[in-house]
Parts: structure tokens; sequence; C-alpha cells
């Protein structure tokens, strides 16, 4: 990117701040379209066996009732790519047996209450831990399952040795939007969906699948998301459903899934079972790694939750062997939620750190450093770029570590025990190359257009500042159109992508149309620059102007109006080396105070100090690493939904029983970025920072309760009752 930047990494407030808080950022479900009716799902009640009878008589004589719709509907039975939708065998239980169409939400709802269900059902097998001998790695999943190197069983007699089984609970996604989708069909049969996701053209192809019509016929629209971390990033059978009802009624159809319908209809984060071995020499070397971990699955997917990933690769470590299984039982199927993998692995990895730190008596930050790995040994590649030690200084430094009092239950606050724990944190750099417009008119305003996602992030904010740095225009004149199929192509916002993946592209595109402009000011005769070569020129503020004299200068706003009234470039970003590894890292300190009567732990003080890369935009970003610690905290002292193991139903399916932080639950956070400059990971320099803000936390938090209370707690999350026994 060019080197004037003087936006980038600037704290710019929102460009779309007025908008949310004034209630003109629509969310999918806030997008009505003339003639629509509502439709509400009707799930199973029961977790496996099959539908003998749906009974929707007294449903439908409900008066506003439009139809009932179950895998006997014409609209299902004549379009084959629709007959898995609605399936006669039960799998887990919410699973979706039929849609309710109404003139409105609640008579819709009403009649889903009359809907009579006839099933043979068998007892589930929903109790990961019971079954955990059937654990088999999986082929298919499309993750490395075992990774080994040099020879474990080698290192017989070390002279430390951890060895401990950690385990993390289901958890669901809480997003404050829930799932919605707004589905209509055009007279020519195409079909136009508003859908909350993460990801509008994945949305798309999976309807254009379904509905066996191409690509192009079908148009996802999302402009703005209320969150994600992963529940919106996989197409769900709901979007289906929401166009299945629209076609079956021949009207739109409004789809908006229920809060307690977010805990069956749209994947969760998985259990899982991490068996954990490390060996050190005297001096704290580590000498070997053994992993053994386990997450459940449903029937029907496989989906492996890389929770090795961070034992194979946070150290260096000669002898190491991880293998990740799966147990597959009769519940609905896992899915990514916020850092799928690492956010569960580092607690594994990260909580024995700390035991073998103990078991040593030596600094934790001080083992870490130890065996800081240089390359990243599961690839055997060197780093594009890695500033670990430079997190571990600066917030072992913010946090003021070297107050720390080693011996567990040594420190006090009045009546509390005072604990201090740490951890790193890491998350892989991805990045996958996308598309973007830029477009000038005559009176010097600039269109951006990219078809990625805003989750709530600041996808519009840093796109802005990029497309005003790199095109050399103030960014008030800059509109970015985001989150639409009919735009430039872009991938999924997950795993971390979407600043460095949507920003590369429209950097790409700014410069591109800025090029296109400097030629303008050296060729239009009008120009004062005219026949003036392209390199005595510069640009800034929406002029052209000579380098050697700054104030002759032409605004773009009048070569574009001379040249037509309208430019445009259309870029992919560039791709990157398959020559290093691209990783985040950052370190995570935590301070909690404990009861000694009751065992509550509350979290006082939190400093985390990252690298990631290029700071887009300080503010952003710093709440994206922000936001991330504060769901670390929520993992390590409340997420958990418990499973009726009899029913195999979730019983706490609302936010008053599914625990989630609130602000009272929440110190200041500090958050540090560690300056860093990489110019291998992809055009911008840029790592991502949805994810990496909650890895490491959860064992932060476990680290900083053992240090207060000399109690270890392994499983997750960190509540009274495990703190006490
Ligand atoms: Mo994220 S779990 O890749 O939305």
């Amino acid at each position: 990117m060019s080197d004037k930047s003087k936006l980038v990494g600037m704290p710019l407030d929102r460009v779309d701040g007025r908008l949310k808080v004034s209630g003109g950022a629509k969310y999918a479900a806030e997008f009505s379209v003339p003639n629509m009716a509502y439709g509400v799902i009707f799930q199973t009640t029961v977790p496996t066996g099959s539908v003998d009878s749906i009974d929707s008589t007294k449903a439908k004589a409900l008066h506003g009732v439009i139809d009932v719709i179950t895998a006997d509907h014409q609209v299902i039975t004549q379009n084959p790519g629709l007959t898995d939708v609605f399936a006669k065998n039960v799998r887990f239980s919410g699973q979706h047996l039929a849609v309710v169409v109404a003139e409105n939400f609640e008579v819709a709802e009403e009649a889903a209450g009359l809907v009579e269900v006839k099933y043979t059902s068998q007892p589930p097998q929903v109790d990961m831990n019971a079954v955990l001998d059937k654990a088999a790695v999986p082929a298919n999943s499309g993750r490395q399952p075992v990774m080994k190197r040099g020879d474990v069983a080698a290192v017989a007699n070390p002279a430390q040795r951890v060895d401990q089984i950690y385990r993390t609970p289901p958890e669901h996604h809480n997003p404050m939007e829930p799932h919605a989708s707004v589905a209509s069909w055009t007279a020519d049969g195409k079909l136009v969906v508003y859908d909350a996701t993460q990801g509008v053209t994945g949305c798309a192809q999976n309807l254009a699948r379904h509905f066996k019509i191409p690509n192009t016929d079908v148009r996802v629209i999302d402009p703005f998301v209320g969150g994600g971390f992963g529940c919106k990033g996989m197409p769900w059978p709901h979007t289906v459903v929401a166009a299945l009802a629209a076609k079956a009624v021949g009207r739109p159809v409004k789809l908006a899934l229920t809060r307690r319908q977010m805990f069956t209809s749209n994947g969760h984060r998985p259990e899982t079972y991490q068996h954990l071995t490390l060996a050190s020499d005297a001096s704290g070397r580590l000498q070997s790694i053994q992993a053994d971990m386990v997450n459940e699955t449903s029937r029907a997917e496989t989906f492996l939750e890389p929770t090795g990933n961070d034992a194979a690769m946070t150290y260096s470590c000669a002898n190491v062997d991880v293998s990740m299984k799966l147990v597959r039982l009769d519940i609905g199927s896992p899915t990514f939620m916020r850092a799928p993998g690492e956010a569960s692995g580092s607690f594994s990895i990260e909580s024995a750190m700390d035991e073998l730190a103990y078991e040593l008596k030596m600094d934790p930050v001080q083992l870490r450093v130890l065996n800081y790995a240089d390359t990243d040994e599961t690839k055997n590649l060197p780093y594009s770029s890695k500033s670990l030690k430079e997190c571990y200084r600066a917030g072992a430094d913010r946090f003021g570590w070297s107050r720390r009092n080693p011996q567990p239950g040594s420190m006090r606050d009045g009546r509390f025990h005072v604990g201090y724990g740490m951890a790193t944190a890491t998350y892989p750099a991805n990045y996958r190359p996308a598309h973007a417009r830029a477009e000038i008119d005559g009176t010097g305003r600039v269109l951006i257009q990219c078809g990625t996602q805003d989750l709530g992030t600041g996808s519009y904010t840093i796109l802005t500042q990029l497309a005003a740095d790199n095109l050399g225009v103030d960014p008030w004149l800059v509109r970015v159109e985001i989150a639409d199929t009919s735009l430039p192509e872009a991938p999924g916002s997950g795993g971390s992508t979407s600043a460095a993946s949507a920003g590369s592209a429209v950097a790409a595109a700014a410069q591109s149309l800025r090029g296109k402009i400097l030629a303008l000011a050296s060729t239009q005769p009008q120009s004062p620059h005219n026949g003036v070569p392209q390199e005595q020129l510069d640009t800034g503020r929406g002029q052209v102007f000579a380098k050697s004299d700054p104030s002759k200068s032409v605004a773009y706003a009048e070569l574009v109006a001379r040249a037509g009234g309208m430019l445009d470039a259309t870029e992919a970003g560039a791709g990157r080396d398959n020559k290093h590894a691209f990783q985040s890292f950052g370190a995570q300190f935590c301070e909690v105070q404990v009861d000694p009567d009751f065992g509550t732990v509350r979290v006082t003080r939190w400093v985390g100090a990252f690298a990631i890369g290029r700071a887009l935009n300080m503010k952003t970003l710093e709440s994206q690493l922000r936001g991330g610690i504060v769901f670390g905290i929520g993992m390590g002292l409340m997420e958990e939904t418990f499973m009726d193991d009899t029913f195999g139903r979730y019983v706490n399916t609302n936010l008053a029983e599914y625990h989630v932080p609130v602000n009272r639950d929440i110190p200041a956070v500090e958050v540090i970025v560690v300056p860093e400059e990489d110019p291998y990971v992809n055009p911008i320099g840029v790592k991502g920072a949805g994810e990496i803000g909650i890895t490491g936390a959860a064992a932060a938090v476990a680290n900083a309760v053992y240090h207060a209370t000399g109690k270890r707690v392994r499983d997750l999350p960190i509540t009274l009752d495990k703190v006490m026994a």
C-alpha cells in the first residue's frame, strides 16, 4: 500500500456508527417486502427414531394460517434437492420437521404449537464421556487429525512430567442478532434472500444447490450483521426452509429463529476431552508432548474441532504425538465458534504449561520463553513474522507480573485471595484473495464495492480508510457497499480473514483507480499536468499535484467529469507465498479475586498484548481484541450448555440460564497492540483480530485461580462448586 497513508491505523469512528445507534442499520429480520408472510419452524422433540405421522389439521384451522409445510408437501416432493430438509429419520432433538406459514408471526407461532407428531423413538446416546472408548480418528474431516514428529516413546524418564485431562463443555453462540431470512421469488424464478450470514456467496450457493437453479439466479443481501462468532459461517437449513416456504405459498416469507432455536438450528462448540502429557528436562526444556484429543460430533456430520493444533505448534519440541478423534452422538452438528480449535485447545496446553512451571518452580513466562518456537515446527516453515516475545514483555510490564509472589494462595486483598495467571494466545493469520471495485464520479464521490461482510467488527470503516488512503481522497467522500452477491465476490467472513482479504482487494482496486486518474492527469489536454510523466505527479485529498510544485494541482472530480463522469477499476487481492507460516500471537495476563468462603471468582484486571501485523484502525482493532477476551472470560467462568441425557435435549436454551458475561463481570481490559511489520502475510500486512483475543484466555483465568487458591480446575467453566471441591 501507499506509504503516504494517513488514515490507516487511525482510530477512526465507525462510519456506520450513526446508522447503528439511530436504528438505520437494518438487520436481516428488519427487511420487509410487500405481501410478506411469516414462517415459524416446527422441530422434533425427540432425539432419535422416526416420524410416524404429522397431523397439522388443528394448526391449519387457525385463522391466519396459510399453510403447514412438511416433507409430504409437493414443493418438496417435486424438488429432489429439498428432500433432506425435513428428514423423516430423527437424528437429534430440535431437528426441523415442518414450517408453519401465517399472516403474522404470532399466529404462526401459535399454530406451530398445535402441530401433532407421533414418533417411534429410542433412548439417545448424548454423553460423550460414556462412549469415549468409541472415539476414532476421522477420515475426510478436512483437517489434519494426526500430527507427529520425533519419537515420544523415546522420552522414557523425563525429569518432569505433567499428565492430565482437561475438558471443555458444549457452548452455543449467542450473537445479539438471531438468525433470520426473508425470502422472495421473482416471477421469472429467481430467488432474493435477506439473510443473517457471515458469507453471502456461500449462502447463495447453498440455496442454488437445493433448488437446482444457477448460482446467478440467487441473490443474497446482508448489509449489517449483529455478530456471528461462527454460527452464521455455514449455511443452515432454516434459510432453505424460508425459501421453500415462499415457493410453496407463492409469497415472500420472513423466518426468524427464536433465541431458543439458536441452540438447535445453527451448531455449537463441541464438548472436548483433552488428555495432555508434557515431559521436560530439569531445566524446563520440553522433551515430548502427547495430546489425545476427542470431540463430540453428530451422526450426520464429521466436525473435527482441531484442539491439538496448539499443543503441536505453540512451543518448540522435538517429540510430538497429537491425535484428534471423534465420538458420534445423537446431537445436532457442532460447528465453528470463535477460534474453533484454538479457544478449546489452548486451554489444555496453556494450563499444562502452567502446571509444568509449578513442578519446575519456574516462572510461567520464563518457561514459555525457554521453549519459544522460532519456526512453525508442524509445517517446518519460518514465520512470516512472530513477535511473541515482545508480547510477553509488553504484557508482563503493563500488568506488573514481577509483583507476583509465585506461592499459590499467598496474595490477598482483604479477605479475597488474589491470583495472577497468564497464557499464550495464538491464531492463524488466514487470508483468501477477494475482489473489489472502486468507482469515482464527476463530483469526486467514491463508491467501493466488495462482497464481504461486516459482522459488527468494523469492515465498513477499515475499507473506507484503505480506500481513502490508497486512492488519495478524504474518507467522507467514500461510500462502501458490501454483503450482496451482486457485488464483486469475496470469501465468507470467518477465520479472522475479512480485514486482510477484503482489505487487500479494496486497496488494490483503489490503487488501480488512482493509476487511471494519474493517467488522465498527464494526458488530458485541459489538465495542468498534460504531458507531465506520471512519476512526477502525486496525489492527495482528491487532487493530482506536481511533486515539484504541490500548488499546481487538479481535482479528481474535474478530470473524471471531463472524461465522461465515471471511472472505475475492479481488482483481486494478490496471493501470497507458501514458504512461510502465517500466525498471530499474543500474551494474556489475568488477575482474579476468589472468595475463600464461597469459591466465587471475579476477574479484576486483564492485560492482553497482541502482535497481529498492521493495525488498520486502532479503535475497532482494540474492540475486537477486547471482545475476544470478554468471550474468553465467559468461556473460563460461565459458558456451558447442559444436555438432558434422558431426553437428549439442551435445557438452558435461553440467556437467563446460559450465562455470558455482562458488564458487571468484566473489569477494565487493557489491550496492547505490539507493532509488527509483515511483508509476506498479504498485500496490506494485516493478520486479523477477530479470534485471537479469546485464545489462551480461559487458561489464563484457570492459572490465576490456581495461583489464588492452589486449586487446579481442569474442567471448564470454573464455577464455584469446582473451586470449593
Ligand atoms: Mo469464526 S468461528 O471463523 O466465525
